[in-house]
């Protein structure tokens, strides 16, 4: 599928990922965060992302505003510029876990969809979804940006959670739930612990 370009061919290319992975002794994969915004998609993404550099894993971390810095600066939160954000991303990120890069994304990526199609594209088992199961009550009440704020005067539209779709993982490989057994609200360091245990399994 190689949509508009013609006359293109793939390069085989002389140091292959194998080559790269054993160089730095590990795996390349992808730990793909989904969940709504405010749901602490990032900070427990950059936890985990210090977590494994203090551990001596090389990484990559792509994230949602970041991104929209750069990259994704022409689109917006349409679900056509949502669906392109996410696969612009989705091979980015399989670009770093072919370079051996334990590779972390932090888009809210609500449409399931756009998340499969990022799935299918990566290699067996390399792609890891981690889902930010928190309810938009908590979300909201954080509101860390102001945005539920502004989406709920209608100052912003297609606001996801609000008034355009979070769709919720079927199956995911993770699944972080905010408070604790006693009830207690869980530390990002206690979140990012999970996923690491998860991705060392
Ligand atoms: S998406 O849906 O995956 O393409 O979104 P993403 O690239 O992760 O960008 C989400 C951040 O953009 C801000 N923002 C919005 N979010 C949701 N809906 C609308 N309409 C919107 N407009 C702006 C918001 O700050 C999101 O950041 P996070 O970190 O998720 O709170």
């Amino acid at each position: 599928d190689v949509g508009k370009s013609t006359n293109i061919r793939w390069v085989e290319t002389m140091v292959d990922r194998e080559d790269k992975e054993r160089l730095l002794g590990q795996r390349g994969c992808v730990l793909w965060f989904t969940g709504l915004s405010g749901s602490g998609k990032s900070t427990v993404a950059c936890t985990l992302e210090h977590m494994l550099h203090e551990r001596g894993h090389f990484t990559a971390l792509l994230d949602g505003d970041n991104v929209r810095h750069g990259l994704n600066k022409d689109l917006g939160f349409s679900a056509e510029d949502r669906a392109e954000n996410i696969r612009r991303i989705g091979e980015v990120a399989k670009l770093f876990a072919d370079a051996g890069s334990v590779t972390m994304t932090s888009f809210i990526s609500p449409y399931r969809v756009d998340r499969d199609a990022v799935r299918e594209r990566c290699r067996q088992g390399e792609f890891l979804e981690v889902f930010m199961d928190i309810p938009i009550e908590l979300c909201e009440q954080r509101d860390p940006k102001g945005l539920y704020k502004k989406a709920r005067a209608g100052l912003i539209k297609n606001f996801t959670g609000i008034d355009d779709p979070y769709e919720a993982p079927l199956s995911p490989e993770v699944v972080v739930k905010p408070y604790d057994e006693e009830g207690n609200v869980r530390s990002p360091h206690d979140m990012a612990l999970q996923v690491l245990t998860a991705l060392e399994e």
